[in-house]
């Protein structure tokens, strides 16, 4: 049995900063509001939810994992936000048109109280809206000072104990690592002369690790993996996670393409297109912030599949990912997957996947879920990439030493023997030789 790691209490409330009071985030605070009167049943949250098992299978000890593990108790958070909309969080919630006027009346107050702070914006990052609800500054540092300075408010009007920042704003446009991302020192040098490879999101990040607030990218596009903002994360010792919550798609692939692959069976052909007419849509419309989805929604089959161990099954294998913003739809998004299969010597055979998923409602537990993971970790005094959470992220952040875990349940096993581990429980393997007499007598 691990030794048990020193875990500070939950003690105290926990402040939840979201860049971002759009269809996410604002179904996500709902949802907690709702929960914690009682009054709806936070459906998908592993934290509330899930039961853990600890030890063997013979000794049926089952708890709720919320229950085992110290995470803060709903009752316990708070919420800020920063968006480029001046829209509170009722009005907001209310144009998203997620959950209905019904259920959203019945944390109205609680909601129109949460005023999104204002934003840092770049045109250049994100095309296809734009807002009045901006910072101004002279530059980037200014930019991240100001936010920096958010961050402190909240904390001190709340009197919160301890803070998370979960991203929930717009995909900005696809961008690679520059020479300005590659320490720490160029990145702060690169704040002050208003370098253009500094993104908005990657200002939010830098001001919360520096105010010592573990941050998750819950979109595609790069920020926390780059050198320097993974410097900062240690420096600080604060956890980092991304990226891009695994919701619907995705969550659907890495579940069939390790069963495929599992009973060898191979593939010729994938293709996955998707409708949905929200905003997330509407900023997806652009070919910069899609190919940052496009590229995080495609990563996950050749790992899973290993085409160059299994060139005859995968090697072949032609992947397409298309988006379309199709205004009707709104959050109910649809997604179709047809994937050209083949057996036992080499017969074809198809399987056809229509998904009509609500997107926001499929992302709203995974943000608690975070943002109560993300918080245990740093009581936990676990500081940099929490490759444990990949579980939540179509493309997850990892050593550099290591390849990205796509595969669901061996995610799923990953975070809860990180959660068992934390405990000072053993880790499960399944293997159960314990349980049948194979050798007759002899010991093994
Ligand atoms: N819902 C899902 O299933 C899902 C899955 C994976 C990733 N995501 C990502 O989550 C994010 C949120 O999705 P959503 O459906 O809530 O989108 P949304 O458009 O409803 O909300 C995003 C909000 O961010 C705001 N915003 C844009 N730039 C900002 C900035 N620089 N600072 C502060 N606010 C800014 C927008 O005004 C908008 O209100 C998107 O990036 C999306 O790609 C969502």
């Amino acid at each position: 049995m691990a030794d048990k790691v020193k875990i500070s209490p939950a003690q105290g409330k926990l402040g939840i900063l979201l860049p971002g009071l759009g269809a996410v985030s604002t179904t996500f605070i709902a949802g907690v509001l709702l929960a914690r009167k009682n009054l709806l049943v936070p459906v998908g949250s592993i934290t509330q939810m899930q039961t853990i098992r600890l030890g063997k299978r013979s000794e049926e000890r089952n708890p709720l994992i919320r229950d085992a593990v110290p995470l803060a108790n709903l009752s316990d958070l708070e919420f800020a936000a920063w968006d480029i909309f001046p829209d509170n969080a009722y009005e907001s919630a209310m144009k998203a048109g997620v959950l209905t006027p019904e259920h959203l009346n019945l944390v109205k107050d609680e909601l129109e109280k949460i005023k999104p702070m204002s934003a840092v914006f770049d045109k250049n990052y994100i095309k296809n809206i734009n807002g009045p609800n901006v910072k101004s500054g002279a530059s980037k540092l200014e930019f991240a000072a100001q936010v920096r300075e958010d961050i402190r408010r909240f904390k001190r009007e709340k009197n919160l104990s301890r803070m998370v920042a979960v991203w929930c704003a717009s995909t900005e446009t696809y961008t690679e690592p520059k020479p300005v991302h590659s320490s720490l020192a160029s990145f702060k040098k690169g704040l002050a002369e208003n370098s253009p490879d500094i993104s908005p999101s990657m200002i939010y990040a830098y001001a919360a690790l520096m105010e010592g607030v573990p941050y998750a990218n819950g979109a595609p596009h790069l920020t926390l993996d780059i050198p320097a903002l993974a410097e900062l994360a240690r420096a600080k010792g604060v956890p980092i996670a991304g990226k891009d919550f695994k919701t619907g798609q995705t969550l659907v692939k890495t579940a069939i393409a390790p069963m495929l692959k599992s009973r060898m069976l191979g593939v010729r052909g994938w293709f996955s297109t998707n409708i949905l007419g929200n905003r997330d849509g509407l900023v997806l419309d652009d070919a910069g912030s899609f190919k940052s989805k496009e590229m995080s929604k495609k990563s996950s089959l050749d790992y899973i599949f290993q085409p160059k161990t299994y060139p005859n099954l995968y090697g072949e294998m032609y992947h397409k990912v298309r988006i379309e913003y199709y205004p009707p739809k709104g959050d109910d998004k649809e997604g179709w997957d047809n994937i050209d299969i083949f057996g036992w010597l080499g017969y074809p055979m198809q399987i056809k996947i229509n998904f009509l998923c609500k997107d926001s409602i499929l992302a709203a537990p995974i943000v608690l879920d975070l943002a109560l993971f993300m918080d245990l970790a740093q009581r936990a005094g676990m500081r940099g990439t929490q490759e444990w959470l990949s579980f939540y992220f179509k493309a997850p952040m990892h050593a550099d030493s290591v390849y990205p875990e796509h595969d669901l349940s061996i995610q799923h096993m990953k975070l809860k023997n990180t959660l068992r581990y934390l405990m000072g429980e053993a880790p499960i393997t399944h293997l159960g030789l314990e349980y049948y007499n194979y050798w007759g007598d002899k010991t093994q």
